[in-house]
C-alpha cells in the first residue's frame, strides 16, 4: 500500500458521509427521492472501494469477493422481480439483514479478546445484542408480514419471560466483556438467547402495531452498524448507521403517534385479542351495494371528492386507472384529493409510492391530521381497498384491536363509496368487522379494484 493510501481511504469515507446526508436529504422530497438513492448508492460504492484499500482487508480480496457476490446475487434476482406489493416485506427483511450483519462483525470482535479493551467489548456486545434483536425481530415481521406466520401469538407472563431472558443475556455479556479468554460456546449461547429474545418479543404484537415495530426494528439495526464502526474506527459506518438509526427513531416516533400508542404499550401490555377477532368473522350481516354507474354518477355531479387509497389498491396495482379516474373527474370540474393514512398498505409511504408512480401530483395528496377536519365538507369519499384505516370500531370499540388509532373520518363526508373484493363485512390487516360497511352512508361496489375503477371511468365517460 503506498504512503498516502490512508489519506485516500479518510477521505473517500467522507465523501461518503456527505453523500449519505445529501442521499437522506433529498429522499425526503418525493420528487428528489431517486435522485437521493443515487447519491446514497455512490456513497455506499466509494465507502465500499475505500476499505478495499484498507492495509488489513488487501489480503483478503478474493474471499470478501466472492461473498459480495454471493450477496448481490441472492438479493439483485429477487429484487428485480418483487412486485410492489411485496415490497414491505422485503424491505423488513433487508433491515434485519443490516442488524444480522453488524452482529456478525461484532461476533468476530468479540473473539478477539486480546486485541480490545473492555470498553470496545462493550460497544461490540452492545451492537450485538440490538443487531441480534433487529435481526430475529425483522425476520418474524417478514413472515408475518408475507402471510407465513399470521395471528400475533400471546403467552401468559409473558413480560416475566422478556425480563429474565434479558438478564441471562446480560448476564453472559458480563463474562464476554470483562474475560481474558475466548469463550466460543458463551458466544453462541448469547446469540442464540438474543435472537430467541428478538423474536418473542415481535410474536405477540398486533395488526396496527406492527409498522412501528419494523420501523423500529430500522432504527436498531442503524444503531447496531453504528455501535459497530466506533469498534472498528470507521467513520462511513459510523455516519451511515446513525442516520438510518436517527431517522428510524424519528419513524417510529411519528408511526406510534399515527397509530395513537406509546412504544412501552406496543411492547409490553395485550392489545388485540384473538378471541374478539375470531368472534366478529362468524357474523354476517348485509351491505348497501351499489351499481359502477350510480357511484359515478355520485362523483361526476359532486364538488369535492376524497379518495382513500388503502392496501387493496397496491394488491389490485388500480393506482393508474385510479388517476385516470382523477383527470376525468377534474375535467368536469371535480375537486378531487387524496387522503393518506400514515399506516396505510404494509409500509410506511406505501400509497405515497404508489401514488406518485402513477403520476398524481402532491399537491393532491394530504395526510390524516390535514384532512380529517375537512371531511363534513367533502361530498363524496371514494375508498379503494381500505378497512382498518377507516374502521369505525377503531373510535368507540374498546375490544377492537385498532382501538385508539385514529381513523380517517370518511363518514363524516356527505356519501361513502367502498370498493372492495370480497364479501365480507370488514377484514382488513386486522381481521376485524368494519362498522363503516354498514354505516347509513355508505354503498359498496364489489370486485377487483382496478376493475371497478375501469368501470367507474366507463361510466363517467359515457355521461359525456
Ligand atoms: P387493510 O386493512 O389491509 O384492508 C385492505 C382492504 O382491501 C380489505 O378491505 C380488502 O377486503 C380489500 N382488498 C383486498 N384486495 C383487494 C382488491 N384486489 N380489490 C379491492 N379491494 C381489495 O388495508 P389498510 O386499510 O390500508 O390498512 C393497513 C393495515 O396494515 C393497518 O392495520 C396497518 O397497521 C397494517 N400494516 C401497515 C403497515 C404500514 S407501515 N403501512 C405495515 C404492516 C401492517 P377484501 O379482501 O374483502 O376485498
Amino acid at each position: 500500500m503506498t504512503s498516502f493510501a490512508p489519506t485516500i481511504i479518510e477521505l473517500a469515507y467522507f465523501i461518503s458521509a456527505l453523500c449519505f446526508i445529501i442521499g437522506l436529504r433529498r429522499m425526503s422530497t418525493p420528487s428528489k427521492a431517486r435522485s437521493g438513492i443515487w447519491v446514497a448508492g455512490i456513497g455506499m460504492f466509494l465507502a465500499i472501494g475505500a476499505t478495499f484499500l484498507h492495509p488489513d482487508v488487501i489480503n483478503r480480496f478474493s474471499l470478501i469477493l466472492v461473498a459480495m457476490c454471493i450477496g448481490v446475487l441472492i438479493a439483485l434476482i429477487p429484487a428485480r422481480r418483487v412486485p410492489l406489493t411485496k415490497m414491505p416485506q422485503m424491505i423488513a427483511l433487508y433491515n434485519g439483514l443490516g442488524g444480522g450483519a453488524a452482529a456478525g462483525i461484532a461476533a468476530v470482535e468479540l473473539l478477539r479478546v486480546t486485541q480490545h479493551g473492555p470498553s470496545i467489548k462493550l460497544l461490540a456486545f452492545t451492537g450485538a445484542l440490538i443487531g441480534s434483536i433487529a435481526f430475529s425481530g425483522s425476520i418474524l415481521a417478514w413472515a408475518r408480514l408475507s402471510g407465513r406466520v399470521v395471528n400475533p401469538h400471546r403467552f401468559a407472563n409473558r413480560q416475566i419471560v422478556y425480563v429474565s431472558m434479558l438478564a441471562a443475556v446480560l448476564m453472559l455479556g458480563f463474562v464476554l466483556i470483562f474475560s481474558n479468554t475466548a469463550h466460543p460456546i458463551l458466544l453462541l449461547l448469547f446469540f442464540i438467547c438474543s435472537l430467541v429474545f428478538g423474536s418473542v418479543m415481535t410474536l405477540p404484537i398486533a395488526a396496527a402495531d406492527l409498522p412501528v415495530l419494523i420501523s423500529l426494528y430500522n432504527a436498531l439495526a442503524g444503531l447496531a452498524v453504528a455501535l459497530e464502526g466506533v469498534v472498528f474506527n470507521n467513520p462511513a459506518m459510523i455516519v451511515a448507521g446513525t442516520l438510518v438509526f436517527a431517522a428510524g427513531a424519528l419513524l417510529t416516533r411519528l408511526m406510534a403517534r399515527s397509530v395513537n400508542r406509546r412504544l412501552s404499550e406496543i411492547m409490553y401490555s395485550g392489545f388485540g385479542l384473538s378471541h374478539v377477532e375470531q368472534e366478529s368473522r362468524t357474523a354476517k350481516s348485509p351491505v348497501n351495494e351499489v351499481e359502477a354507474f350510480d357511484a359515478a354518477v355520485s362523483m361526476a355531479y359532486a364538488e369535492n371528492v376524497v379518495i382513500v387509497p388503502g392496501y387493496g389498491m397496491a394488491i389490485a396495482q388500480a393506482q393508474h386507472k385510479v388517476q385516470e379516474l382523477t383527470q376525468l373527474l377534474e375535467e368536469r370540474g371535480v375537486n378531487v384529493r387524496f387522503a393518506i393514512h400514515p399506516v396505510a398498505g404494509r409500509m410506511p409511504g406505501h400509497m405515497n409510492v404508489l401514488l406518485a408512480e402513477a403520476g398524481v401530483s402532491y399537491e393532491k395528496i394530504v395526510d390524516l391530521s390535514e384532512i380529517n377536519g375537512d371531511f363534513n365538507k367533502v361530498d363524496v369519499a371514494l375508498v379503494i381497498g381500505a378497512s382498518d384505516i377507516v374502521n369505525l370500531a377503531a373510535r368507540s370499540d374498546e375490544r377492537s384491536p385498532l382501538h385508539g388509532m385514529p381513523i380517517l373520518n370518511v363518514d363524516e363526508a356527505g356519501s361513502v363509496i367502498v370498493l372492495k373484493r370480497g364479501d365480507g363485512v370488514g377484514y382488513g390487516y386486522a381481521g376485524v368487522e368494519n362498522p363503516l360497511l354498514q354505516h347509513s352512508k355508505t354503498k359498496v361496489l364489489h370486485g377487483d379494484a382496478k376493475a371497478s375503477v375501469q368501470d367507474l371511468i366507463g361510466a363517467v365517460k359515457s355521461l359525456d
